[in-house]
């Protein structure tokens, strides 16, 4: 874990001048005043274009940015009490690399991006993400990552989206049910809500430590899950299961809601979390959804594109997926990040990264070993490969092709060094992300 407290990290001089210019003041919260977290709390809803959150909603979104790094930007004159008119907030949490179990990256995970509707489209956003990046990248945080509300966003501050992750959806009465071997062996209970978060927790804490992309959860998150928080209009119909192998310990866990149809007598599932850490209790949470008497049609999202469901029910063509872009990163510190992991296999290129914000621009060589273990030095000789920081934070965890974004001319190399990249980068898991953010 990394020792530094994002908390501590001073509001970035440039983007404080450059919205000073426009009269803006912009800096780092105190949510430990219950004044500033309820108008940071209120801010971040209406730019989510949440309901307005009354005192129970903010005293649970306080319980959370209370441990991070929140920025305001404020009106001039702005009351005590003022909405800002624009927010972020950040923290540093481990991101699982390819390695060996526990192998993490230092990330500078940013959330809460809004701006308001009526301060929209003069720059603010520009000036919140660059603080960031400059800000983590002077405190020696290797590699920001956030999820997106909108593809379109973030590339330009050199994002790339990382993580793709399945979006499912089954139609569980034409999908001829889930038949599980004998020998599994699991058996699955419901949960009441109090215990449900606690398994989510446990089961998240262990599964992200081999789930190469995944980061730490954080407790609200998971009490939100099981049904606990008081604004969620959903809370009452959270329903949660375990699976447990015959020692008697809990191996995965279900958290999901019941949609009840309208026009005929049943329910659409759908999964609010699945995880879990042996196949055998993934198979058994799956077959209890899918099997689930009086179910239409199952919907799971952020599930990894290798998840075996297709290849559990009866009948494939019942699982409609559909993938799409969830976790993107954003390199900082090149060396750090490519040796942070290990390897599939030796490779042996020169990188020129663009970075147009100047951070993580440069030309390096990257040698892997025949253990996998990569070493990377500056160089200046002639580059093999030629990328911008986007497409590296994309490829620098294999969940994305180096030879599809050869192919979109993303990365400029010979077809043979794009699929010696592919065969060192690639993982023979796909890398996902559980939690949006
Ligand atoms: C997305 C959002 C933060 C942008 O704020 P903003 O202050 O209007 O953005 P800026 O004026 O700094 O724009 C910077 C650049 O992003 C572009 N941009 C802004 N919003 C965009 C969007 N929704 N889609 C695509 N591009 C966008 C601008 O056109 C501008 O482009 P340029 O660099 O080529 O000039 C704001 O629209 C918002 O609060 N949206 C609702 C909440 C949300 O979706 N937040 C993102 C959470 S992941």
């Amino acid at each position: 874990m990394h020792s530094l407290d994002a908390r501590t990290v001073p509001a970035d001089p440039h983007a404080q001048q450059r919205l000073q210019a426009s009269g803006l003041d912009y800096r780092v919260v105190d949510a430990t005043d219950p004044v500033a977290a309820r108008a940071f709390a209120r801010a971040d809803a209406r730019g989510f274009l949440d309901p307005e959150p009354d005192d129970a909603a903010v005293a649970r979104a306080r319980e959370t940015v209370i441990d991070r790094r929140n920025i305001g930007v404020f009106a001039p004159g702005a009351a005590p009490d003022a909405l800002p008119v624009a927010t972020v907030n950040s923290w540093i949490t481990p991101m699982t690399v390819p390695g060996a179990p526990g192998a993490h990256l230092p990330m500078w995970a940013i959330s809460s991006v809004t701006v308001s509707a009526t301060h929209r489209r003069r720059g603010i956003a520009r000036n919140l993400l660059e603080g960031e990046l400059r800000a983590a990248g002077a405190a020696g945080v290797p590699v920001a990552g956030l999820t997106a509300t909108e593809a379109t966003i973030y590339g330009r501050y050199g994002f790339g989206a990382a993580l793709p992750v399945a979006r499912l959806q089954v139609d569980a009465r034409r999908a001829g049910g889930i038949a599980l071997p004998a020998s599994d062996r699991v058996t699955v209970e419901y949960l009441e809500p109090e215990a449900l978060a606690t398994a989510l927790d446990a089961v998240h804490e262990r599964t992200r430590l081999t789930r190469v992309g995944d980061i730490a959860g954080w407790p609200e998150r998971w009490r939100r899950m099981a049904g606990l928080a008081p604004d969620d209009e959903k809370a009452r119909a959270v329903r949660g299961v375990r699976a447990i192998d015959p020692a008697g310990t809990t191996r995965g866990v279900l958290a999901y809601t019941l949609d009840e149809l309208r026009d005929d007598f049943g329910a659409d599932l759908r999964v609010r979390h699945l995880d879990a850490e042996t196949p055998e209790a993934l198979r058994a949470l799956w077959a209890f959804a899918v099997n689930h008497d009086l179910i239409r049609t199952v919907h799971a999202d952020l599930r990894a594109v290798d998840d075996p469901l297709p290849w559990l029910v009866a009948n494939q063509r019942a699982v409609q997926t559909a993938v799409h872009d969830h976790g993107w990163l954003r390199v900082l510190d090149v060396p750090a990040v490519l040796r942070s992991r290990t390897y599939r296999a030796p490779l042996d290129v020169v990188l020129r990264v663009a970075d147009p914000l100047g951070i993580a621009d440069g030309s390096w060589r990257l040698r892997v070993d025949a253990d996998g273990v990569g070493d990377v030095q500056s160089t200046h000789v002639a580059p093999d490969v030629e990328l911008g920081v986007g497409a590296l934070g994309s490829l620098c965890l294999g969940g994305v092709s180096a030879p599809a974004l050869h192919a979109a001319g993303r990365l400029a190399a010979t077809a043979e060094v794009a699929s010696a990249w592919e065969n060192a980068f690639g993982l023979p898991v796909a890398p996902s992300l559980s939690i949006w953010y």
